[in-house]
């Protein structure tokens, strides 16, 4: 139990370490209750006399030998979290040898086993649940590992680096030993063993270097992973065309496990994957999952460089490493499918996700400042505000600029433990320009508002475009400063014309397109040379991630959506006006859908196949989560009311030009995940959201029929969420049949599970509490907590029922897991983030069950510091 209040780290107070390992030799004697593990490390003290304070929770101390010597327990300090050794000489060896029970490891942090598997997860402090260590990521040490096990339960031995040796033991046993040449810190260790299937390919790099390629599941799921192997090759040779980067080891080996607090992790030529983002077959997997896979797998073999090669000198730097490697995942991706419709998927996250987080009592910069769990601050705003920022500088230096400033960065730290004012000094260096004011985007958090106001005059023929930007309070910053910020824009005459942006002061007429640089609170640029009242594109492919306000009238609005050379912006006009037209409906200022817009998405229908993918963004309306983020007090059945008119209007009004659609986009021909198909596959399912949109019998019979047709899992997953929103006996043989079908693949199952968790039907909550009893559900298991429990956090409409039993089955769960994954269950109690934009009847049940937590006793400091920060 915690006795005290747990304590803040602080950016301010870091100290560089007193000592530094420069060698470790690890041994692990593998057994499911009582491994044993060896350290010999090589130690030196970097300045002046001072004990030697190693990290180490949850072990047991076997002993401890100084230069060969065995300390008596008089020559060293224990506690619950450090070995603290006073005196020791300026250069030595320690070998500690301690024990860990990895069977009744749930945490899946430091080594656990998880379906026979022993694996380990270090990241960001798990290492000091397998030895005691200097457990920060600015030590960074040579590692050599021994892996011993039976060799029938545990015939694959693995570790980072290369393997350099291995044989039999007497007793059925054997070992594998592996050497790691590039120093890394102790949260980069890993190790494997188990039964385990591999397939195994190579890669040639651009020295000519041959690299073999392993990937490693459970046996059976072998060519479940081939779409992995060709995304890792695929990103290989990405990442050495765009980024200049080689892969520099022998072997690079990827492993899939079932139980996985987070998706993956980068560790150093071994990485360790959540199953559910590595394995994928067309009848297993959809196009997101697809699209998925190929993304992870891309940001953990990035992280080689950005990540590994260059690491973190501390947890405030997380996005050193996080925030790059999104940004990098994503533009591997743009480049592989549709860049426009890959932008729109990552805005719709970063929104949902981060722009959630910075308006609300978790908000933190990129760089957060403090924590007392670091594990609670692996959040969207570090990953995915911090790919941004990235993206940022990226247009401000330009493309070749970018390229000059990473190349300057690999260069220059390579092998260290750097940090973020590192990252962007290499940007003011190549590029010549003063970044102090854009470093603000790393201290200050929020998301800033952002107006546009503009005036023409027509005798002038000028247009003047002010803009005004402000960042409100968030916890611990009551003031904020202007930022620097970069404002991609165009301006459109009649029919579409992009008219030349021509700055007052220019000579030359100016681009169609350019990005202006706001520094001040409010600026004001005047564009000459403009013939006609021109319609303002502002914020184009989302070029700085903040909230724009503009004054746009309906017609306008249908006018971007039609005509704006940018796709970003298209899409964007038509969530606005569907956004406008229902909350409208929802203040009771009109009866109906606007017209303008329902005509225009006629419009997105007749063009559709020029982009698939892109049509079936146009024809999503921001969903229910999303318009909560508009509304000053949310209120979850109006809006999913409010949605559903608008859909059912849209449905009636292009009814035929749906199903004309729908049809002629049948499935033909063999399974392909690639982008097109893909996009085919969504626009279809998209048209049959319309079709079913009466949710009567008719509907039901053509979503089972939908069902019943599929040849893969997307077009299954598309009939079968179209059944959860209807009672009928259609929807319960389909489920029926899907689970017999499934019933042995658990991620299918965790679909199946997480469906009916998203329903819109009254009874969701008693459902969810019926399968948290069946067999297939695992508390122990963060995939299957987060498929059914998560999914149900995430369905706004039953979660938020005004009587407070989704609450209650949330709290309930969050303080049970507390015990079992504190990390996990940290994470889920983000449900409760927004508890303060909902009515007081709402605010009052949603403080209760976060009291309840905070006054848990026994409550994790993980679980602690997210619900006394969420009071407030
Ligand atoms: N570093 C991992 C990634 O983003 C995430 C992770 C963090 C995984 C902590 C496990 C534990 O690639
Ligand atoms: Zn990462």
């Amino acid at each position: 139990m915690r006795t005290e209040e747990p304590r803040a780290i602080r950016l301010k107070d870091y100290r560089a370490p007193d000592y530094k390992v420069s060698k470790i030799s690890l041994d692990f004697v593998l057994s499911p209750e009582a491994t044993r593990v060896t350290a010999l490390m090589t130690v030196a003290r970097t300045g002046v006399l001072a004990p030697l304070v190693l990290d180490g929770e949850h072990l047991k101390l076997v002993s401890v030998a100084l230069d060969g010597r065995v300390l008596g327990t008089e020559d060293y300090a224990v506690d619950a979290e450090t070995l603290t050794i006073d005196k020791v000489p300026e250069h030595f060896t320690l070998e500690i040898v301690t024990e860990i029970a990895p069977a009744k490891n749930t945490s899946l942090e430091g080594l656990y086993l998880a379906k026979g598997i022993f694996c380990t997860q270090c990241e960001a402090e798990g290492f000091r649940r397998i030895t005691y260590f200097l457990d920060r990521p600015d030590v960074l040490a040579v590692y050599t590992t021994r892996i011993e096990a039976d060799k029938a339960l545990c015939p694959v031995l693995l570790s980072n680096g290369n393997p350099i040796a291995g044989g039999e033991l007497p007793g059925g046993r054997h070992f594998a030993v592996w050497h790691d040449p590039f120093p890394k810190p102790c949260y980069l260790f890993a190790l494997v063993a188990g039964d385990l299937g591999v397939i195994t390919d190579h890669f040639i790099t651009m020295s000519g270097r041959k690299v073999d390629l392993r990937i490693f599941v459970e046996h059976g799921n072998e060519p479940k992973v081939l779409y992995a192997m060709d995304s890792l090759k695929r990103a290989m040779k990405w990442d050495e065309e765009k980024y200049g980067r080689e892969y520099d080891l022998d072997i690079f080996m990827i492993v899939a496990v079932s139980a996985f607090n987070f998706g993956a992790m980068e560790n150093k030529g071994l990485n360790i994957f959540n199953d559910k983002v590595l394995l994928a077959s067309p009848e297993t997997a959809t196009d997101d999952d697809y699209a998925h896979i190929e993304a992870v797998v891309a940001h953990e073999y990035f992280h080689n460089w950005t990540g590994d090669r260059i690491t973190c000198r501390d947890w405030f730097q997380l996005s050193l490493k996080e925030g790059l490697t999104v940004f990098r995942d994503q533009s591997f991706s743009a480049d592989q499918r549709s860049a426009g419709v890959k932008r729109i998927e990552d805005v719709r996250l970063l929104r949902l996700r981060q722009f959630q987080e910075d308006g609300g009592p978790l908000a933190h910069p990129v760089q957060p400042q403090s924590y007392i769990t670091i594990d609670n601050f692996y959040t969207a705003t570090v990953y995915e505000k911090g790919a941004e920022v990235i993206r940022m500088l990226k247009t401000l230096v330009g493309e070749d600029g970018y390229r000059k400033a990473t190349d300057l960065y690999f260069e220059r730290h390579d092998g260290q433990a750097a940090t973020v004012e590192d990252w962007v000094r290499c940007f003011e260096d190549t590029s010549g320009r003063d970044l102090s004011q854009f470093r603000l985007w790393y201290v200050q958090a929020g998301t800033p508002v952002i107006e546009a106001r503009g005036a023409y005059d027509p005798g002038q023929k000028t247009y003047a475009l002010t803009l005004k930007q402000s960042l409100a309070p968030t916890p611990g910053q009551p003031v904020k400063k202007p930022m620097h910020i970069p404002v991609r824009l165009g301006l459109l005459g009649k029919a579409g014309r992009a008219l030349p942006l021509t700055l007052e002061g220019e000579n030359a007429q100016g681009p169609e397109e350019r990005v202006l640089e706001l520094t001040d609170a409010e600026q004001t640029f005047t564009f000459v040379g403009v013939d006609e009242a021109p319609l303002l594109s502002v914020g184009r492919g989302f070029s700085v991630p903040a909230t724009f306000k503009v004054t746009q009238s309906g017609w306008e609005r249908a006018a971007l959506m039609a005509h704006d050379p940018d796709s970003f912006n298209r899409w964007e006009a038509g969530q606005t006006a569907a956004r406008t037209t229902m909350l409208d409906a929802i203040s009771g200022k009109v009866s109906g859908p606007d017209p303008l817009y329902v005509e225009a998405v006629g419009e997105v229908l007749a063009r559709a196949k020029d982009d698939m993918a892109f049509a079936a963004n146009m024809l999503t309306p921001p969903l229910e989560s999303e318009m909560a983020m508009a509304m000053t007090v949310v209120d979850p059945d109006a809006i999913h009311a409010a949605r559903l008119t608008l859909i059912r209007a849209i449905a009636a009004a292009h009814g035929e030009k749906f199903a004309a659609l729908y049809d002629s986009l049948s499935a033909t021909g063999t399974f392909s995940p690639d982008a097109a198909s893909a996009g085919r596959r969504a626009l279809r399912n998209a048209c049959l959201r319309y079709l079913t949109a009466a949710d009567d019998d008719k509907a039901a019979a053509l979503a089972a029929a939908h069902y019943e047709a599929a040849t893969n899992m997307t077009d299954m997953i598309a009939g079968l969420a179209t059944l959860t929103r209807m009672v009928s006996p259609r929807a319960d043989a389909a489920f029926a049949h899907f689970y017999n079908r499934f019933a042995k693949d658990p991620l299918v199952i965790d679909k199946w599970m997480g469906l009916q968790a998203g329903s819109s039907r009254p009874d969701t909550v008693e459902r969810v509490r019926t399968l948290m009893g069946h067999a297939a559900f695992d508390i122990k298991n963060p995939n299957r907590v987060r498929a059914l429990v998560g999914a149900f956090s995430g369905n706004q409409l039953r979660f938020h029922a005004a009587d407070g039993r989704g609450y209650a089955l949330v709290g309930e769960t969050i303080r049970t897991l507390d015990k079992i994954n504190a990390m996990v269950a940290a994470r889920m109690a983000g449900a409760f983030e927004t508890w303060r934009r909902f009515d007081d009847g709402r605010q009052a049940l949603m403080r209760h069950e976060l009291e309840t937590m905070a006054k848990t006793p026994g409550i994790s400091s993980n679980l602690f510091e997210v619900a006394t920060k969420m009071l407030g």
